[in-house]
């Protein structure tokens, strides 16, 4: 628990399906299976979905995607790292530090996976620039772009919304990586499962074989 002022403590932890519905209704998805199927990703060792409580009110939410995973970005392959999607603070509770416990926590997901390196999109535009703040403060660095970053957003109802942006990509070396940790089991068709050990010289610097 990590007090974020005003005497409110926020817990960031994994999204278990017993908190979808209370999940959903403070912080809805795009359709109503999304956070779903982030839990069956979840649960394969392909993403992890976090999301910051304040009691039992959800306050924010920050996904992890790695290798595997089908969005894990061609940005994130370039960098050979996982990467941080989807991070938004509720507007009632911003500017109490609850980002900031969301990337931590995606840190240590992301160190405990073996990995040395996170990786992170960012929008150039206004909209971001809390945004790029927040991720310069947390010690992250420019890698690559400018970039046009696009999706379709799968609607319940309806065609899908494509949305894009003109992004730049951020990565942070991580401190103490697991050296110690067994690397997960996982679908690598691109041979990159050295990445993840942390004995081989690519692994420490978690760059992409060339
Ligand atoms: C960006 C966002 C996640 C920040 O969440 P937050 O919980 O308010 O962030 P924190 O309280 O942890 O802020 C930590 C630091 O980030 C920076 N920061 C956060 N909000 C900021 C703002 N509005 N303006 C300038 N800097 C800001 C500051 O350096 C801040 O430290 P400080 O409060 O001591 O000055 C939140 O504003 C948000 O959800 N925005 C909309 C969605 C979004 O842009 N997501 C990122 C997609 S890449």
């Amino acid at each position: 628990m990590i007090p974020v002022g005003k005497g409110d403590l926020v817990e960031v932890r994994r999204l278990a399906p017993a908190d979808l519905g209370a999940f959903q209704a403070a912080m809805p998805a795009w359709n109503a299976h999304e956070y779903a199927g982030r839990i069956g990703f979840q649960e394969r060792g392909l993403a992890v979905q976090l999301v910051a409580w304040v009691g039992t009110q959800p306050a924010g939410r920050a996904m992890v995607v790695f290798l595997g995973h089908p969005e894990w970005s061609p940005s994130a392959y370039r960098e050979g790292c996982p990467e941080v999607r989807d991070l938004g603070v509720a507007p009632a509770w911003r500017r109490r530090g609850i980002a900031t416990a969301l990337v931590a926590a995606a840190e240590r997901e992301t160190r405990s996976a073996g990995f040395a390196r996170l990786g992170l999109g960012v929008g150039m535009d206004d909209d971001y620039a809390a945004a790029r703040s927040l991720y310069e403060r947390l010690g992250y660095v420019f890698a690559h772009g400018p970039f046009v970053q696009a999706a379709r957003l799968e609607t319940d109802d309806g065609p899908a919304l494509p949305v894009a942006g003109v992004c730049t990509y951020l990565v942070k070396e991580l401190p103490e990586c697991c050296h110690t940790v067994s690397p997960r089991r996982f679908s690598d068709p691109a041979g990159t499962a050295a990445w993840r050990t942390g004995r081989s010289s690519a692994s420490r610097s978690c760059t992409r074989p060339r």
